[in-house]
């Protein structure tokens, strides 16, 4: 059997693993609903349509969880395609077993909260492929600095001044 399907059966198994042991409640929290493998493979098909053929890939997905859409990636590109993975997860509960499952992929996990990360500068940097499936935290999450955080960033990025209860 193709790698692929088995580290796609492992990651299915680890979700519920993982899932399990926290309370609905604690994963509303960081919005940690994951994706089911269907869907993320019909996205990735989708992308594929849009993308050109030959068009070399650089992934990224922001709010990974054990990597539904890496999966769905590796799925329905050819390796070949793949220059680049990366994912950001912010809670070490998914993301420490989320690196050991995908090690010896090309895969660029990285523990941390997405909106601290920085833009790639240059344009070979950049990626042409962001699929995520966001998590929608309420402001009564958040922290005070992190809300300010967010606004902040939000304004630079947009012009726009969200109300403070936005989540
Ligand atoms: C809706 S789940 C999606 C997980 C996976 N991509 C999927 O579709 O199955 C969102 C994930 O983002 C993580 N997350 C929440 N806030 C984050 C942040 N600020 N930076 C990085 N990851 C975050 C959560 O822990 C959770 O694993």
């Amino acid at each position: 059997m193709a790698l692929r399907p088995v580290l796609e059966a492992k990651r299915l198994t680890l979700q519920s693993q993982l899932d399990s042991t926290k309370t609905l409640a604690e994963r509303n929290k960081l919005g940690q609903f994951p994706t089911p493998t269907l869907l993320a493979t019909e996205m990735l098909e989708y992308a594929r349509a849009l993308l050109p053929p030959t068009a070399r890939i650089r992934f990224l997905d922001p709010a990974f969880g054990t990597g539904s859409f890496y999966s769905a990636l590796l799925k329905c590109f050819a390796a070949r395609r793949i220059a680049a993975a990366v994912g950001y997860e912010i809670d070490p509960h998914y993301a420490q077993a989320t690196i050991d499952l995908w090690r010896g992929q090309a895969l660029d996990l990285r523990l941390m909260d997405f909106t601290h990360a920085t833009a790639p500068a240059s344009n070979a940097d950049k990626f042409n492929l962001l699929i995520c499936n966001p998590p929608y935290v309420r402001h009564h999450h958040l922290t005070q600095v992190a809300k300010a955080h967010l606004l902040q960033a939000v304004q630079r990025a947009t012009g726009l001044k969200l109300n403070g209860l936005t989540g």
